[in-house]
């Protein structure tokens, strides 16, 4: 059997994880995988069903006869598929925001969904991004990195990308809900957002997403070549 690599990136939202685990995608020529869009994907369709989120059951039986697939253009954007329907933007709604959380947070969702990335890992050299992959997804990747950044530079870099959408929201506002959703996210029994004992630890409050890229590059080389 050809033993596959592979590189885990975990962290708050907001960090930067999905451009830079694209970006290093690219240059590798790896897999990317974004662990994120698989609760999303899960959420957007029990939300559509009117399902109960809090109903364990029912919401992992949902996840167990889901089709979530992936696929990467020559760009390296990334496009998922709920039962065959495209739903990259979709997932991306408001609406999907507010709840993934509370599906994410259900252990028989996450089982199912840790079973499905490992598989995706078992065929492809792949960079999977999300909160835990270091830690409970991929245990064994052969660089695990935890990038995080203060909630001041998440929220700003927040706000930004809402301004460019032509929504104005108020700083302090943002940097308390990032604030919150910290909190939450870390404190949760399962799986909760933590580095991994060795994972490579990088602030990026201060960096650019190039600066991060060329860092991790550097160190990928050493440990892959
Ligand atoms: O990274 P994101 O915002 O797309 O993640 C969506 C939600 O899923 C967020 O609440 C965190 C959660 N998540 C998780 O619990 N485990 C992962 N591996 C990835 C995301």
């Amino acid at each position: 059997m050809v033993s596959r690599q592979s590189i885990a990136i975990d962290g708050p939202a907001g960090a930067g994880k999905s451009t830079v685990a694209r970006e290093l995608a690219r240059r590798l020529g790896w897999l990317y995988i974004d662990t994120g869009a698989m609760y999303r994907a899960i959420t957007l369709k029990a939300l559509r069903r009117g399902l109960n989120l809090k109903d364990e059951k029912s919401l992992e039986a949902l996840a167990r006869e889901s089709r979530i697939e992936m696929t990467t253009d020559p760009g390296y954007a990334t496009r998922i598929y709920l039962d065959g329907e495209d739903v990259t933007r979709a997932i991306r709604e408001p609406e999907v925001s507010r709840h993934v959380s509370l599906v994410a947070r259900l252990p028989g969702v996450r089982e199912v969904m840790v079973h499905r990335q490992r598989e995706m890992a078992e065929s492809k050299n792949v960079i999977m991004d999300g909160r835990d992959v270091g830690t409970v997804v991929l245990p064994d990747a052969g660089l695990k990195i935890f990038l995080t950044a203060s909630p001041e530079a998440r929220a700003r870099r927040r706000q930004q990308d809402l301004q460019a959408q032509g929504h104005h929201v108020p700083l302090d506002l943002l940097i308390r809900e990032i604030a919150e959703r910290d909190r939450l996210d870390s404190s949760r029994p399962v799986a909760p957002l933590m580095p991994a004992p060795d994972a490579w630890v990088i602030d990026s409050s201060n960096l650019s997403v190039e600066q991060v890229v060329e860092m991790i590059t550097a160190r990928v080389r050493g440990r892959f070549s």
